[in-house]
């Protein structure tokens, strides 16, 4: 497929590595790197895309997308594995999603959250040695789903690690797990753990 990434970051890369090791065509989009190998203007990367990740901060994703512009996106899956923090690192849109705020933004593209339970290394890297590893995935577009279920299999995950949790509504449930995210962190010490649903 080809698949735009926007943000050139941790988890930009790490997902842009291994979506182009499995055989997939990346372009990153940049504001900052733009001409770089492999790397064009954020519109530039979107326009040539079946697939948009936005690998950027989740308070920066409306916006990015809005100067895309809606003819350029059109009907494009958007996997967005973002997650929007105030500086203090407060929930951003709480009661409310990125997702949802996408999907009601630009109704025609088909807009699929998953990824941003985890850390980045997990992202890529399912702890295959744990029983239940689990990402969750929430949409509207059964199609966009099933195109995402096999981008979240060339990074690893396997059909039963992935939990459809129904529209693009349920994104609201994954984004608010970020306070038990890094209430765990503070924890164990390490972000490299799977927040996993064990029945
Ligand atoms: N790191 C993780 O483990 C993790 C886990 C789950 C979810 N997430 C989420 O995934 C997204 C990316 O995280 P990351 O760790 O890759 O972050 P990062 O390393 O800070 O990279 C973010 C990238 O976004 C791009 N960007 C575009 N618009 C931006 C703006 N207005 N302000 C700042 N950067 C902007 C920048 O690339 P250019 O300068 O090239 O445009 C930047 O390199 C975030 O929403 C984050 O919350 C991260």
């Amino acid at each position: 497929m080809k698949i735009a990434i926007l943000g050139t970051g941790k988890v930009g890369s790490a997902l842009g590595s291994r979506l182009a090791a499995t055989g997939h065509h990346v372009t990153y989009g940049s504001r900052t790197r733009a001409g770089e190998p492999g790397i064009a203007g954020q519109r530039e990367a979107v326009a040539s895309a079946d697939v948009v990740i936005t690998a950027i901060p989740g308070t920066a994703v409306l916006s990015t997308l809005e100067e895309i512009g809606e003819e350029v996106l059109g009907d494009k899956i958007v996997l967005d594995p973002s997650a929007a923090f105030t500086p203090q690192m407060t929930m951003a849109y709480p009661g409310d999603s990125v997702a949802r705020q996408l999907q009601a933004r630009f109704p025609r593209a088909r807009v699929v959250k998953a990824l941003n339970t985890m850390n980045v290394t997990i992202m890529v890297d399912p702890l295959a040695s744990l029983p239940h590893a689990t990402v969750f995935v929430s949409g509207d577009d059964r199609a966009a789903k099933t195109e995402v279920t096999g981008l979240l299999n060339d990074l690893g995950w396997s059909a039963g690690d992935i939990f459809d949790l129904g529209g693009v509504d349920t994104a609201l449930a994954t984004e608010h797990v970020a306070p038990l995210f890094f209430a765990t962190v503070r924890v164990l010490g390490s972000p490299k753990f799977n927040i996993s649903l064990s029945r």
